[in-house]
């Protein structure tokens, strides 16, 4: 059943407003968004999609297929940002952040992999404010749209996450990465043609639920935060390699990991660059590789199942793995040639296998378009 005709079911009525947002892998530029670095995620194809009419009172009625179209109602007058609760408050967010004044009734059909480290609360935060944006006429740029999908997770959820996700599930290019600035949101798309190269992109979804929400995200980027104030700067953009190293003896052993970590990866971005538009993927795969080195032992966010399929893919030849996203679980990413990618994805499942972690799965997937308004009733 289409969504439009589940909406129908459930609410009465044809939605107005139909939105969709994909979720994201993310190349290079690992935590580094909430130090105005520079990013280079791609969105992929799977996506999260928002159907949407005006009610003429302060209800809010929402619900997911997903999850059994539960209808879960609210009121505009029962927002309360940091409420604990489930899924909703993710919805209720960006309703909140958008300062809507009339109720809503809302059905969501999401397909990205929750907890798989590809957004899929991104993809759901920019499904529903592309599609009130729409309903409402509200006018946002895409620029405002991200920022206010932001606000929704930093103060509604709870979770104090960058700017990145939201940015490339709004503004995303098909065939294309999107080199994010995320001081000022000015962007580049960079071709990311690996098929016409024998490669191929896989992702590895080690079935390791992350919750960003339970603190480790949050201590790394407030030590980040500490060190820029103690070296006197914005962010750590601002920081060279040399004032950190020089400087080291300011900051706790920690907090000069977690910054090396920052400052590293930001001249890895740039350099990542430079090969992607040389089409050098050899260069660009030992950049990711570095960066994995130095999410696992700078920065700390990696996990045992996620070491073993970079491990395992880059013992068999791709051309560069890493673990993407927040970390602590979710997936991971291996450039591979084309032909190689199923004895590799073997090799992991029977690495998985061996020491009893649950079955990872495997997908592929190219760069494509941002959110979108498919369509309006
Ligand atoms: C999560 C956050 C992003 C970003 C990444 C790490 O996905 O939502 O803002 O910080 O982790 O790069």
């Amino acid at each position: 059943m289409t969504i439009s005709a589940k909406f129908h079911e459930l609410f009465g009525a044809a939605p107005e407003v139909i939105a969709a947002a994909p979720g994201r892998v993310n190349l290079i530029g690992e935590h580094v968004d909430f130090s105005d670095g520079f990013v280079l995620p791609f969105a992929i194809a799977d996506r999260t999609t928002a159907a949407i009419s005006k009610r003429s009172d302060r209800i809010i009625r929402v619900a997911s297929i997903q999850r059994r179209c539960e209808i879960f109602t609210s009121t505009l007058d029962e927002f309360a940002p940091m409420k604990k609760g489930k899924w909703e408050r993710y919805l209720l967010g960006v309703l909140w952040a958008m300062e809507i004044t009339q109720g809503v009734d809302l059905l969501i059909d999401g397909h990205v992999p929750v907890g798989a480290g590809l957004s899929s609360s991104a993809a759901l935060e920019c499904s529903i404010a592309v599609a009130i944006n729409d309903l409402f006429d509200c006018g946002h740029s895409i620029e405002q749209l991200a920022r206010i999908a932001q606000r929704a997770e930093n103060a509604y959820v709870g979770m104090p996450c960058g700017i990145m996700d939201q940015s490339v599930s709004l503004m995303a290019r098909e065939g294309s990465a999107l080199l994010l600035d995320c001081r000022d949101l000015s962007t580049r798309h960079i071709p990311f043609d690996v098929a016409s190269h024998g490669l191929e992109l896989l992702i590895i979804d080690t079935q390791v639920h992350h919750a960003l929400v339970d603190g480790g995200y949050a201590e790394r980027r407030g030590d980040c935060e500490k060190v820029s104030a103690i070296m006197g700067v914005k962010a750590l953009r601002d920081l060279t390699m040399s004032e950190l190293q020089s400087r080291k003896s300011e900051i706790t052993p920690t907090q000069f990991l977690r910054a090396r970590h920052g400052v590293s990866e930001m001249e890895r971005v740039r350099a990542g660059v430079d090969a992607l538009e040389r089409n050098d993927f050899d260069t660009f795969g030992e950049l990711i590789n570095q960066t994995h080195t130095s999410l696992r032992d700078d920065y700390t966010v990696s996990c045992p199942e996620l070491d073993l399929s970079v491990e395992t893919a880059q013992s068999l030849g791709a051309l560069g793995a890493r673990m993407i996203g927040g970390g602590f679980g979710g997936s991971a990413i291996a450039i591979v040639k084309a032909d190689h990618s199923k004895t590799i994805s073997e090799a992991i499942a029977q690495g998985f296998a061996n020491k009893n972690y649950k079955k990872p799965r495997f997908f592929t997937s190219l760069p494509s378009t941002g959110a979108r308004v498919i369509r309006q009733g």
